[in-house]
Order: C-alpha cells, then sequence, then structure tokens
C-alpha cells in the first residue's frame, strides 16, 4: 500500500533575506518588499567570527522595526538569523531590537537548550540552524523546545550561492521530526531559492522560504515573489 500524502497543509512563508538589499536605503527596501508581498523580513547578522562576513546588528533592527509594517498597519515578523559565536547576549540584543523569530546555529553555542531558553524567556520564537554538512541529532533532545527549523542549502556567510541539493534530504528529514513530534515547528529553508527550485524544496517538505538575491537582484519584488507563490501548491 502506498503511503497517504501528508495531512499537513501549511501557509507558505517567503522571507525575503535584506541581505541583497541596497544598504543605503533599507527602510525603504524593507516598506517596498513588503508591499511585494513579503511574509516575513529575514535578517542575516553576520560577526566576522562564526562567519568570514560583517552584516548588521540590534541597532539596524531596532531602527528598521518601525517600517516592518503592511499598509493596513499589521506587523510584519523579523526572522533574524544569527551567524554568531557567542550566541545568548547578541540574542538578548535582538529580542529587545524587536525580533520576533531568532535562530542560531547549535554548533555556535555552548549550551544550546540554554540559549533556547534565553531567547523564549524574552517573548521571542526560536530556531535551530543547520549548516549543510551538520548533523540534527541535537533535535533529539530539543525539538519540543523550538519553535523553527532553519536548514542551510547554501554555506552561510554569503548571499548569491548555489542551492546544494543534499538540503533536500535534509528538509525530508527535518520534516518527519517535526511530523513525529506533533508541534507546530516552522521548516524554513535558506540559501540559493528561487523560482526554479522552490516547488522542489517545498515537495520535500519546507514551509518557509528565505530568497535574497532572487527578490533584490530584480527590479520588480512583487513580480518574483508572485512567481515563487505560483510554484507552491494552492
Ligand atoms: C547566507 C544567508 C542567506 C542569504 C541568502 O548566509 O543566511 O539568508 O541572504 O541569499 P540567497 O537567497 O541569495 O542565496
Ligand atoms: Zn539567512
Amino acid at each position: 500500500m502506498s503511503t497517504p500524502a501528508k495531512s499537513h497543509k501549511p501557509a507558505y512563508k517567503i522571507a525575503p533575506s535584506i541581505l541583497s538589499a541596497d544598504f543605503a536605503r533599507l527602510g525603504e527596501e524593507v516598506k517596498n518588499v513588503i508591499a511585494a508581498g513579503a511574509d516575513w523580513i529575514h535578517f542575516d547578522v553576520m560577526d566576522n567570527h562564526y562567519v568570514p562576513n560583517l552584516t548588521f546588528g540590534p541597532m539596524i533592527c531596532s531602527a528598521l522595526k518601525p517600517h516592518a509594517l503592511t499598509a493596513s498597519g499589521q506587523p510584519v515578523p523579523i526572522d533574524v538569523h544569527l551567524m554568531v559565536q557567542p550566541v545568548d547576549a547578541l540574542a538578548a540584543a535582538f529580542a529587545d531590537a524587536g525580533a520576533d523569530y531568532i535562530s542560531f546555529h547549535p554548533d555556535a553555542s555552548g549550551h544550546v537548550h540554554r540559549s533556547v531558553q534565553a531567547i523564549k524567556s524574552k517573548g521571542c520564537k526560536a530556531g535551530l540552524v543547520f549548516n549543510p554538512a551538520a548533523s540534527m541529532d541535537v533535535l533529539d533532545w530539543v525539538i519540543e523546545d523550538i519553535d523553527l527549523i532553519l536548514i542551510m542549502s547554501v554555506n552561510p556567510g554569503f548571499g548569491g550561492q548555489s542551492f546544494i541539493d543534499s538540503a533536500l534530504r535534509k528538509i525530508e528529514n527535518a520534516r518527519k521530526r517535526i511530523d513525529a513530534s506533533g508541534k507546530d515547528i516552522r521548516l524554513e529553508v535558506d540559501g540559493g531559492i528561487k523560482t526554479d527550485n522552490i516547488a522542489r524544496v517545498a515537495a520535500a517538505g519546507a514551509d518557509a522560504f528565505v530568497a535574497g538575491s532572487a527578490i533584490f537582484g530584480k527590479p520588480d519584488y512583487k513580480a518574483v515573489i508572485d512567481a515563487m507563490r505560483l510554484e507552491l501548491p494552492h
């Protein structure tokens, strides 16, 4: 007998990464990409230590927070992806700066459970991020405590890289773990997502998609976001 279709019916989220936005006009870029249909704003924090690049900190996040609103004034979640080591002090600073989701790489934290609890104690949703070659064994012990799993489909540090295909198997594995947990956990994928591969990524079980260069690299953000949504089951 064939396996029944998954009952999972996600509300897909598209999370443009402002790493590829025009840094001289960040507030305007956030407003424009929200007007174009962004569900979340993905905020890539790099420290020139955990990854070989340096981006922006909590002061930029608090400056952008008032711009992360829909036309009708609804807040658009800020999805902070910490590529920093150590984790806890910056996670707390981003919580204070208005982050909604805060995700970190477990290999960057000395005490993963403690970091998760620290994020949640600030009222934020907590996520764990897995690099292309990272094991997800830590989920055996903390899946009950988290709100989001972020699978890297490139090595972290830079936008505009090519999607690594082994991420598809990892997404399938993470989806099984989430379904087995019975918990409401988002499964997000980050790196090399384009209109021509988003359907495969969704079929593997992802329900949230980070896209930087695919969106900000084109003049018409709405055309790209609409085209991505058309590729998703609807
Ligand atoms: C890479 C970042 C990504 C990056 C994705 O370390 O985590 O969020 O912005 O960029 P694209 O979509 O261009 O691969
Ligand atoms: Zn990211």
